[in-house]
């Protein structure tokens, strides 16, 4: 069985102090309320990270993550963050190819695929982005947005390295918008993203990869993105902000 995964995405969110205090509430609530075998993730800005690890340490549920991080492993890169400095206060994950990534900081599949190799190279595990625009739906062309970041994105990666990433399909259209996929809509795509991964590497390998959903997930439309076969989780962004909700959502796979 694929690991079932909810992750907070805070984005430029929350002061130092307001961070580990949500983040103080999220623990208790999951230490005692969540009783499946799921993976918490708390993807937070850099200055949090440190102390969230420190905050979390003893609770085997609880992971932290990055929101992004540079392709290089060191330079002279003035004000950018490397993933060997992530990993070096104890962070297990970043978030890479977010759409607001791509979109703002024009973030290409090229640069994405080598930040994917930096962050593996690091013992990080990559939450990786996909997913199309509203545009691009319109024009029918969402499976080859899907299938072309994927390949540009991910596909140079060996199984070994492959075997380590996280999927989070977010449609542009449903991120901080309150339109969320149907789960009809969310599942056709994640189905996809399956197939294309087992042409790629094998059946095993797809059968083993968690794909997220992402994109105005909140605990009343959650518990039925869930149930679709090939959705493992939820990146969640909004939500993931007020520690009820977000525990709330993570109660889904109790
Ligand atoms: P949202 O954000 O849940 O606020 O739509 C999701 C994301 O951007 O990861």
């Amino acid at each position: 069985m694929r690991k079932k995964i909810v992750a907070g995405n805070w984005k430029m969110n929350l002061d130092y102090k307001e961070g580990l205090s949500l983040f103080s509430e999220v623990v208790n609530m999951v230490n005692d309320e969540v009783t499946g075998n799921q993976q918490v993730v708390v993807c937070s800005p850099f200055i949090h990270l440190h102390s969230l690890v420190q905050l979390g340490k003893g609770v085997a549920k609880i992971a932290v993550g990055a929101q992004n991080a540079h392709q290089a492993e060191s330079g002279a890169y003035t004000g950018e963050i490397s993933a060997k400095m992530i990993r070096s206060v104890g962070a297990g994950y970043v978030i890479l190819g977010h759409s607001e990534r791509r979109q703002y900081f024009g973030e290409t599949n090229e640069l994405l695929a080598k930040k994917t190799d930096t962050a593996l190279a690091n013992d990080l595990k990559p939450i990786f982005c996909i997913g199309e625009t509203l545009q691009e739906r319109g024009l029918g062309k969402h499976f080859d947005v899907i299938k072309s970041q994927l390949a540009e994105g991910v596909f140079h990666l060996n199984e070994t390295q492959f075997n380590k990433l996280v999927i989070a399909y977010e449609p542009v259209w449903a991120i901080g918008t309150g339109v969320t996929a149907s789960s009809a809509q969310a599942q056709e795509i994640h189905h996809f993203i399956r197939k294309e991964i087992a042409a790629k590497y094998s059946q095993a390998i797809a059968d083993a990869t968690t794909i997220l959903y992402g994109g105005s997930c909140n605990p009343t439309n959650a518990p039925e993105l869930f149930a679709q076969h090939d959705i493992d989780g939820g990146l969640i962004g909004g939500a993931s902000l007020k520690s009820r909700d977000f525990v709330d959502i993570v109660k889904v796979f109790n």
